[in-house]
Formats: structure tokens, sequence, C-alpha cells
């Protein structure tokens, strides 16, 4: 089984993107064949600025290598290293109706803000759905926001396959030339809340960084909105995002423990709060010192980049083969 996913390298990643994504490969890589990419095509739509995008696409690197991902189990690489993904794109593009990217929530939102919308953010899902489908995956990782595009991508490949393949059956996905992917997504960690207990997004601002320093995590942490219940009275925790966020650090036991002073009161938020920062600094302490030490050792990341696009491209160059010949691009 084939397991893939991307990260946008649009700022720096949050424990939202930790624990709605990033989390699951590293657990796949040991029990699946890993694809694990940097979506720098993808960003290019947000981040305009070429230094910019350069420190954020090798930190998206530096990320995953600090967190674990192993580069001999797992294939590393930048989507733009392998330029059969705009190609696919193309040929996805002839099979996609207008009308399924007019339903895709980022576009809607762009319109229905009144924002420029360009080409770029139209297309978006066809070229997700092209890295999805040009490494015949057949599991993708993702947050819950990003199901939609998971289904696009499933619609597209049905499409593609009703048209050139001659023994599709839609119903058992076989006979087609690409392989239908399905999402996988975590019921309990789907949406991760942000300080102000909104779903955690950059675009929020709401965020708590993956690997900030030990300032920025206090600062983060001790912004998160909570209500104004006092310190001796009980609190509910099932509306409390201190808690939500304690929760994906805390065994069933501390759970149950941090359930219980809740109800009885006698601790208060900033106690709570405290608690949390020392979760976020025990679980992410030792990544946050290796990535300082893989910073300085740039060349090595980037071999690493290289051996992980010249692998992704053996794939890519087969499916994508079969693509072309499917539609008389090639003999
Ligand atoms: P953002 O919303 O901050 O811009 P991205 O769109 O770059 O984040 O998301 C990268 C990955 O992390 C996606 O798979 C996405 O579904 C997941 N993700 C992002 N925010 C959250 C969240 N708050 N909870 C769970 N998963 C998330
Ligand atoms: N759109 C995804 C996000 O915003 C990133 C992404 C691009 C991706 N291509 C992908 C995720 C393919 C999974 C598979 O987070």
């Amino acid at each position: 089984m084939r397991v893939l996913s991307g990260v946008k390298p649009s700022d720096r990643p949050h424990i939202g993107n930790y624990f709605g994504a990033i989390r699951q490969f590293l657990e796949f890589q040991h029990r699946h064949e890993g694809f694990y990419f940097i979506a720098d095509l993808h960003a290019l739509d947000q981040v305009r600025d070429a230094a910019r995008l350069r420190e954020y696409s090798f930190g998206v690197a530096l990320d995953f290598l600090a967190l674990g991902l192993d580069p001999k189990k797992a294939v590393l690489f930048r989507q733009s290293d392998v330029p059969e993904v705009t190609q696919l794109q193309w040929v996805l593009g002839t099979v996609t109706p207008m009308g399924l990217l007019e339903r895709a929530h980022a576009y809607k939102d762009a319109v229905a803000k009144d924002k420029s919308v360009d080409f770029g953010l139209f297309a978006y899902p066809v070229l997700m759905a092209a890295d999805i489908l040009l490494y015949d995956s057949d599991r993708v990782p993702v947050g819950q926001d990003q199901t939609q595009h998971l289904e696009i991508a499933r619609d597209i490949a049905i499409r593609f396959n009703r048209t050139y393949g001659k023994d599709f059956d839609p119903k058992t996905g076989e006979g087609g030339v690409l392989k239908l992917p399905s999402a996988v997504v975590l019921e309990e960690t789907g949406i991760v809340p942000g300080t102000d207990g909104r779903k955690m997004s950059k675009s929020y601002g709401n965020t708590i960084p993956l690997f900030g320093t030990d300032a920025e995590w206090r600062k983060s942490v001790m912004g998160i909105v909570t209500d104004s219940v006092p310190v001796e009275a009980p609190k509910d925790s099932r509306k409390s995002t201190v808690f939500a966020l304690l929760k994906l650090f805390s065994t069933p036991e501390e759970i149950a423990e941090i359930e219980r002073q809740y109800r009885a009161g006698g601790v208060g938020y900033g106690s709570f709060k405290e608690r949390l920062l020392r979760k976020i600094q025990e679980t992410f302490g030792a990544a946050r010192e290796r990535r300082r030490q893989l910073e300085r050792d740039p060349v090595e990341v980037e071999r690493v980049l290289a051996e992980g696009a010249s692998r992704a491209r053996a794939v890519a160059g087969q499916v994508l083969g079969r693509v072309l010949r499917a539609c008389g691009l090639r003999v």
C-alpha cells in the first residue's frame, strides 16, 4: 500500500498541522511505502516572494526530517522537482468540469469575500489530484479540511478512467488507468482548535508554532482564550480550548485526571496552560534541537531532496506514460 501526502510551505507549520496530518505520515512510514512532498507549486498562490518561498520550502524539509521522517524508508521530495506533475495536471484538466471546481471551498470562499481569484486558485484541486494520482497512491492522510480535495481527486480519476479506461468498472475501481485514492482522516484530531477556539490556521493568526522558541510557545499558550470562571469554581472541560489541546498530548489516564480537576474546581486556567506548555516542550523540544542541527547542514538536506526527487520521478514517469498512451499523446 502506498501512502502519499503533501504540506504547503506557506508559513511555518503549527501544531494543528502536526496532529491533523504530519503525525500520521510519520506513523505510516513504518508500515507502508510513503511518498511525502513539499507542495511548493501550491504555495506559489500565497507566497509571492522568492526568498520566503525558498525559506519555507526548506523549512518544511527540516520539519519532516527533525520529526523523524526517515529518508531511507519514505520518499521526501519537492513537488516542483517532478515536472511530470504539471503535465498530468493539464491532461486531468481536460476531463474536469468547471462546475466541480466552482464548488470547491477555497474558490467559493474567495469569491464570496470578493477576493481577486486567479487561475492558480481555481485549478488548485486539479494540481492536487495530479499530485495524488501521479504516484498510484492508495491512501492520503490529511486534515478534515482537505477531504473535499480528495473527493475531487477521486472524481477526476473516475472521469479520466471512464473516458480512457476501456475496462474500467466504476463500482470496483478496477481496470482504470488511474488508481482511485482514499483519504485518511483521524476523527479525534481532524480539527485542532487554535488559541481563539476556532480551527487552528495560519490564516486566522491563532496558531501555536510547532518549532517556536520558548518565548513564542509561552506567548501563544498564555494567549489561549478562556471563559472567566474563577479558580475555585468547577469548569466545563468540553468547552475549554486549553483542555482540547491538552488532550492531544495526554494519555487516557492523564486526561481522566485533568477532567476530574476541571469538574472539582480549585485549579485555574493558568495552571492548565502551564501544564500544556510543559507538554509542548517535552513533545517537540528534542525535535526542535534536531532541526537546529540539520539547519546547519543544508547540503545534506538538499541531497536527501534530490534523491527523493529521483525516486519520485521513477514512479511518476511510469504513471504519466500510462496516461499519455491512454489518451493518444504517446504510442
Ligand atoms: P492552514 O489551514 O494553517 O493553512 P494547511 O492548509 O497548510 O494549514 O494544512 C496542512 C495540513 O494540516 C492539511 O492536511 C490540513 O488538513 C492539516 N491541518 C491544518 N490545520 C489543521 C487543524 N487545525 N486541525 C487539523 N488538521 C489541520
Ligand atoms: N492542499 C494541501 C493543503 O493545503 C496540500 C497538498 C497539496 C496535498 N497536494 C497534496 C495534500 C496532495 C495531500 C495530497 O494542506
